[in-house]
């Protein structure tokens, strides 16, 4: 049974004119311990979706059902219990971090927070979660600014660790790392979900990365979600044009490789969607139909399902085969 699923969630904010609509109806289902890749264009709304997801901003409709409770309820009523099991980690530990307290004592408050540990066993607990996540645990006296960005992502990943989370949701978790920390932080977090069972929202813009680390991969496409299946699947047979073009962009050891900028035209701007098809006006595949008729998620395979008029329909979806609900 997935421990979170989003269902027709949509996240909508006043905007200086017209209301923008950040993420327009997704429906997504997350399985324990496994990784599951979230990928689309700067402003496609997965930022809005991670808070959506943890409870950090309340959906302006649909529901995010963690463990079988309703998030929302769970931050009313059981906060605590909300946080401890349900935990996200942000692209910058810099700011998610108190620069002026010791690393061990933010991650001992977390762990209070949690309802685990007193006072006097919080060295050796808090020593025991660096460890976990590759760090000495004499490195618990030290401030956020005496470590390095990978290693200061470690410490935000252990403070999360602390509330023994079932589900983490990492937005952008190694954007802002050099790349072999970007590879220690991919591995610890998907180590977190191969060994410790607890699953992982991994947002990424860099497809090359979520393809190494997710099992199963979302794209999203101003404010939808336009495509869902196992990694291996998207890359070797990518069903909806955008996948294409995200995939196509990805350069290859030779340099190659387009931008996705080089798709014609800009992102459209939330506040004013195309009509139909949100992708049409960029689209190299458009039909007549595509501007009057918005194609839904439709099974492509088991557990694979695209959102595109030229994507055969092999049957209604079905969240027992792609996590998705029709
Ligand atoms: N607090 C806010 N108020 C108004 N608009 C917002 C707010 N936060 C985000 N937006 C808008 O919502 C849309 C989606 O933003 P979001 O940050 O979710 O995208 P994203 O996919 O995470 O982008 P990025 O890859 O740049 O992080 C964008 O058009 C953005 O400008
Ligand atoms: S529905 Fe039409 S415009 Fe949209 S992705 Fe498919 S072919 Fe392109
Ligand atoms: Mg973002």
């Amino acid at each position: 049974m997935s421990i979170l699923t989003a269902t027709g969630v949509e996240v909508t904010y006043p905007g200086s004119g017209r209301p923008v609509r950040a993420v327009a109806g997704v429906d997504l289902a997350v399985e324990p311990g496994e990784v599951l890749g979230l990928v689309g264009e700067s402003g496609c709304g997965k930022s809005s979706l991670a808070r959506a997801l943890v409870g950090l901003v309340a959906p302006t409709a649909g529901t995010v059902v963690f463990d079988s409770q309703p998030v929302e309820a769970l931050r009313r009523r059981a906060r605590p219990v909300a946080q401890r099991r349900l935990q996200m980690v942000f692209q910058d530990p810099y700011s998610s971090l108190n620069a002026r307290r010791r690393v061990g004592d933010q991650i001992a408050d977390a762990l209070r927070l949690a309802g685990g540990g007193g006072r006097r066993r919080a060295p050796a607990a808090v020593g025991a979660l660096l460890e976990r996540v590759g760090l000495d645990p004499a490195m618990q006296t030290r401030y956020p600014h005496e470590f390095s960005g990978g290693q200061r992502q470690r410490v935000a990943v252990a403070r999360a660790l602390a509330a023994d989370p079932s589900v983490i949701v990492a937005d952008e978790p190694i954007s802002a790392l050099d790349a072999s920390a970007q590879a220690q932080v991919a591995n610890l977090l998907v180590g977190l979900a191969r060994t410790e069972g607890v699953a992982v929202v991994f947002i990424s813009h860099d497809l090359a990365i979520v393809r190494q680390v997710a099992d199963r991969t979302a794209v999203m496409y101003l404010g939808t979600v336009v495509e869902v299946g196992p990694t291996a699947t998207l890359w070797e047979d990518p069903q909806h044009p955008y996948t294409r073009a995200l995939i196509d962009a990805v350069p290859t050891p030779d340099g190659s490789g387009r931008l996705p900028a080089d798709l014609p035209g800009d992102v459209p701007d939330p506040a004013a969607p195309p009509s139909g098809c949100r992708f049409h006006p960029r689209c190299p595949l458009v039909t007549p139909d595509c501007s009057s008729w918005e194609p839904v998620l439709r099974v492509q395979e088991p557990g694979h399902a695209a959102a595109c008029i030229l994507a055969p329909d092999r049957g209604a979806p079905d969240r027992s085969t792609t996590g998705v609900p029709s």
